[in-house]
């Protein structure tokens, strides 16, 4: 079977498409699935382009779509033909967030689904969102599942909240999403003015350009009549943390996801404490999280913004684009 891998030091001009030997026949529990697509994260970048560790001949990716071929002895979840998609965390079914870092995430500590074909737990994967093709169910793994945790089973959103996103990446946009079907109303920021026009045929009801209102903080909380927002999905973390406490009303709550304006830096912890701000970091979700999130999108016809495609074999370059920041939402792989 196909599969790209990472070569060290890794780097997008190393990633290396191969051939590798078909992974066989699923055991006890396992289901053999057929990879169709992927789609790229923040964190997948980081894997591919060496910024965080990864060993050499690593299959990077952590969101995989596509249909079972066969099911092992005792799977009753899934049939042959079934359209899946994996889930971020292949141990984390439910409950309290297991403390086991990024050692079973795929694509970072195990090999992901830059590939055509792999032999996984069952567990590893959830049924597809009914009517969505591979490309678009590979973009809920991550971006998809972050999105629903931080609005749903943290900020806990209802109709009439007011929700600030920050950018059009594939978390951002997928946030804005399901904020308007539960309801909310939506204060959107991008750099580019011609992104922001995309914003609103999406259904945001604010906009601002982060870049000519760099106090948008303030420029949001203006459009809420000075009350702030409810929740922030604050994707850029150090560098944008300052604008999104301001933008906060008294009790607001920020969803720290984040590092694209930096990892660290001072924050206003007077203000924090005195605007009594509820601060949640969370990484992504557990299965359970990926099946609510699932129901919610069907009941709703929510179906994600797919940037451009990319072949398996031209990965880097689908890194290049996401690396350039053209993109709005996105960028997929078809295998
Ligand atoms: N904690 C978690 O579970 C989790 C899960 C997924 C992602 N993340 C993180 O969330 C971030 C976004 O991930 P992603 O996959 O959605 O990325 P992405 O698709 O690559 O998003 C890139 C977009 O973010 C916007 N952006 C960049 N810098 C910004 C800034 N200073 N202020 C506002 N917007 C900015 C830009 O939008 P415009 O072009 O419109 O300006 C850019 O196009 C990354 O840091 C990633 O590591 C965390």
């Amino acid at each position: 079977m196909r599969a790209v891998q990472v070569r060290a030091p890794a780097s997008l001009d190393t990633l290396e498409c191969v051939e590798l030997p078909d992974p066989g026949a699923p055991g006890v529990g396992e289901i053999r699935v057929r990879i169709r697509a992927s789609s790229l994260n923040y964190h997948d970048f980081a894997v591919v382009s060496g910024m965080t560790p990864a060993a050499d001949g690593r299959i990077p990716m952590s969101d995989g779509a596509g249909e079972v071929l066969a099911v092992g002895e005792g799977v009753t979840e899934y049939a042959v033909g079934d359209q899946v998609v994996s889930t971020f965390f292949p141990d984390w079914l439910d409950g309290r967030t297991p403390d086991v870092g990024f050692s079973s995430v795929p694509g970072d500590g195990a090999d992901g689904y830059a590939c055509e074909i792999v032999v996984a737990k069952a567990t590893a994967f959830t049924r597809a969102p009914v009517g969505y093709t591979p490309a678009q169910a590979a973009t809920i793994t991550c971006a998809g599942v972050t999105a629903w945790r931080a609005l749903v089973v943290n900020g806990q959103v209802k109709a009439g909240d007011v929700v600030l996103v920050q950018g059009t990446g594939g978390v951002s946009i997928y946030a804005l999403q399901i904020a308007k079907a539960l309801g909310a109303t939506v204060i959107a920021t991008s750099s580019s003015a011609a992104k922001l026009e995309r914003l609103k045929a999406l259904g945001a009801d604010y906009l601002i350009n982060y870049q000519s209102e760099p106090k948008w903080g303030q420029a949001a909380k203006k459009l809420t009549g000075g009350v702030g927002v409810d929740h922030v999905v604050e994707i850029g973390g150090a560098g944008t943390m300052p604008q999104s406490i301001a933008a906060c009303r008294k009790g607001g709550h920020i969803a720290l996801i984040g590092i694209l304006a930096g990892f660290a830096g001072p924050l206003p912890t007077a203000t924090m404490m005195s605007r009594e701000l509820r601060i949640i970091g969370l990484t992504v979700g557990s299965r359970s999280h990926q099946l609510d999130l699932i129901r919610a999108i069907e009941a709703n016809g929510v179906k994600p913004v797919l940037d451009e495609h990319f072949p398996l074999e031209r990965l880097g370059d689908a890194f290049r684009r996401q690396a350039s920041g053209a993109h709005f939402g996105k960028i997929v792989v078809d295998i």
